[in-house]
């Protein structure tokens, strides 16, 4: 997903960047929304001296921070971060979050439950009234039969994800599976979230509690943010 230009994702990843100040300790995380915002992050250090430093959630954003020359730091380092920026693969009314269509959202929830702001920049498709798309479910292998017949048992409908250039599963950046799940609407992402983080074997789930705001992107160049 980072063929394609998109202007609204484009909006969305340079204004967040622009939140961002001398100083700050930045979590960095993953998909094609936030990369505008790396990018434009190293612009600035090039070019404005903007000093900060950034944790990534992926080796696919430390390739990007890498290239686009932010200096990175790491957690046991900086435990501390200031704002954290990410993308979403959907959002709701109260801003609740579902993440992790790029199979990162548990490094991308330790990272962003770790920065006193966390600003999630999004596309207009991405807004919904109820969350209702799959949910993202990180489990270690070992557990996963468990995990599905525990999912099932809840009212899901969940589908190991499968590798797109390799046979077999995805292997996340932490060495585990990822379980996709769909429930229909979401009416309570709150009790979802709790129902799921109590199925041994369960790593994370993608449902994000912690959103403060959401910058959607427009085709225009302009911006629309909701805060909490
Ligand atoms: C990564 O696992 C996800 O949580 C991403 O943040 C999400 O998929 C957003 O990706 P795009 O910005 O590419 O749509």
């Amino acid at each position: 997903n980072q063929a394609a230009e998109s202007p609204e994702k484009k909006a969305a990843g340079i204004y967040a960047a622009s939140l961002v100040k001398s100083g700050d300790a930045v979590g960095l995380g993953t998909g094609s929304t936030v990369a505008y915002t790396i990018r434009e992050l190293g612009r600035r250090v090039r070019e404005e001296n903007l000093d900060i430093v950034g944790v990534v959630t992926s080796y696919q954003s430390e390739a990007i921070a890498i290239e686009a020359g932010v200096p990175l730091t790491t957690l046991a380092q900086t435990p501390k971060l200031t704002i954290a920026i990410d993308g979403t693969d959907q959002f709701d009314e109260n801003l609740y979050a579902i993440k992790g269509g790029g199979a990162a959202h548990t490094r991308e929830k330790i990272v962003s439950m770790s920065a006193d702001r966390f600003v999630v920049v999004s596309d207009p498709a991405k807004k919904a009234k109820t969350l209702s798309i799959f949910v993202p479910i990180e489990v270690m292998p070992f557990g996963k039969e468990l995990v599905m017949k525990s999912l099932k048992e809840i009212g899901g409908d969940p589908v190991l994800r499968a590798a797109a250039k390799k046979d077999g599963p995805v292997i996340t950046d932490n060495g585990n599976f990822i379980i996709d799940c769909t429930f229909g609407e979401i009416k309570n992402p709150l009790e979802m979230a709790a129902k799921l983080s109590q199925i041994p074997g369960v790593v994370e789930h993608g449902i994000f509690m912690n959103v403060d705001e959401v910058v959607i992107g427009k085709a225009d160049g302009t911006v629309e943010v909701i805060r909490k």
